[in-house]
């Protein structure tokens, strides 16, 4: 089964061909992804507008060439999937449109895929990570812990009560200087930088639960910035650093609450796992989002998942930013369930990961 996936929920306009073979394993045929980074980047932030535009100028040009690289024509395709949402509306609705003509006259089935279940379905194509598995979510736009017990069968275990961690970063950043988007620079910095120098408060550490809370922390950083202005190279990379470390140390112990509650019933309950027998009984944390690119947070994460018994699967850092592969994909997924939308299926700018289980089962 071969899907075209297209992905335009944000800053990348993305097209993807993917294979699912019978076996459940999977192919990229091809993998385009063209990024409007430059177009945002005096603006520090992304511009709804700029973004849809851009899709609309460059979507088909991706998708010729996302099935060039294949050497595919549409007659050669099993089904065309698109970001439904969550994301920026107008991007949004390019993609899905567009997806729906070429479905339409190609009359192939269509697949509204959510983009967090993109994200969330990665480890099984690059992995093969089979059900149930813990997913860490850290992206621009959403820091979760979920329960993926299946296709469109997701509990939320814990969220962030303010900034999500993509936006921790990207606000950090802002706010010493440095360009857009933040974290691959906050990262860079900090491996120059002195994490000791700067204590920042931890928030909700040790506290129960496996909820975020960033905007604390954005706060005491930009006091910390002030009191020293103007700040040197060595106080930017310094800064960097001692945020990064704190964050990963609030991931580190939100982390370790999560794997605890996904593996007791009772939430919060039963303390540390049981000892776990074979390597194939060993339960799984995938970490998947932009922010998974970064080092010092899966060096982290991989301490913190082995001190409690699970192995932590972390996909390549191509397929962790937005991609169409993993809309492709996630659409195989669906499909080989006879799982498809109708060509009247809406553009949700909001689009819960836990709402899919109540869809399927209405
Ligand atoms: O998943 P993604 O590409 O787009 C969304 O769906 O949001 O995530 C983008 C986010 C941005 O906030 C960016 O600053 C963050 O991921 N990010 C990183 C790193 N690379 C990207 N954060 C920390 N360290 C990185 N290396
Ligand atoms: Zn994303």
């Amino acid at each position: 089964m071969i899907v075209l996936g297209i992905e335009t929920s944000c800053d990348e306009t993305a097209a993807a061909l993917v294979e699912r073979r019978p076996d459940g394993t999977g192919r990229i045929l091809s993998d385009v992804v063209l990024s409007q980074t430059d177009a945002h980047a005096v603006f520090g932030g992304v511009v709804p507008e700029i973004a849809a535009r851009a899709h609309v100028e460059m979507l088909d040009g991706v998708i010729a060439r996302a099935m060039a690289d294949a050497g595919l024509g549409f007659a050669g395709i099993d089904a065309v999937a698109a970001t439904a949402g969550p994301g920026l509306i107008g991007g949004v609705l390019v993609g899905l449109v567009t997806g729906k003509a070429i479905a339409l006259a190609a009359q192939k089935p269509l697949v509204a895929v959510n983009h967090l279940e993109g994200h969330a379905l990665t480890a099984r194509l690059t992995d093969h990570v089979a059900f149930p598995y813990l997913l860490l979510l850290v992206s621009g736009g959403h820091s979760q812990f979920v329960a993926v017990d299946g296709v469109g069968r997701y509990r939320r275990l814990g969220g962030t009560i303010d900034d999500a961690l993509g936006e921790a970063f990207d606000k950090a950043a802002k706010l010493l200087g440095l360009g857009y988007p933040g974290g691959p620079q906050i990262e860079r910095l900090a491996r120059e930088g002195a994490a000791a120098r700067f204590p920042l408060p931890r928030p909700l550490i040790g506290r129960p639960g496996a909820d975020f809370s960033f905007s604390g922390l954005k706060t005491a950083l930009r006091l910390a910035a002030e009191e020293i202005a103007p700040l040197s190279d060595r106080d930017v990379a310094d800064l960097a650093a001692s945020f990064q470390a704190t964050v990963t140390e609030v991931v580190r112990d939100r982390a370790a609450n999560a794997m605890r509650a996904f593996s007791s019933p009772v939430y919060g309950g039963g303390g540390p796992p049981k000892a776990v027998e074979g390597a194939g009984a060993m339960p799984t944390l995938v970490v998947a989002g932009g922010v998974a690119a970064n080092q010092a947070l899966r060096a982290t994460l991989d301490d913190v998942a082995r001190a409690n018994g699970f192995r932590l699967v972390a996909p390549p850092l191509r397929l962790c930013s937005d991609n169409a592969v993993m809309i492709a994909w996630a659409g195989a997924e669906r499909l080989v369930l006879g799982l498809h939308d109708g060509l009247a299926t809406p553009a949700r700018p909001r689009w819960p990961l836990e709402s899919l289980r109540r869809e399927e089962a209405a």
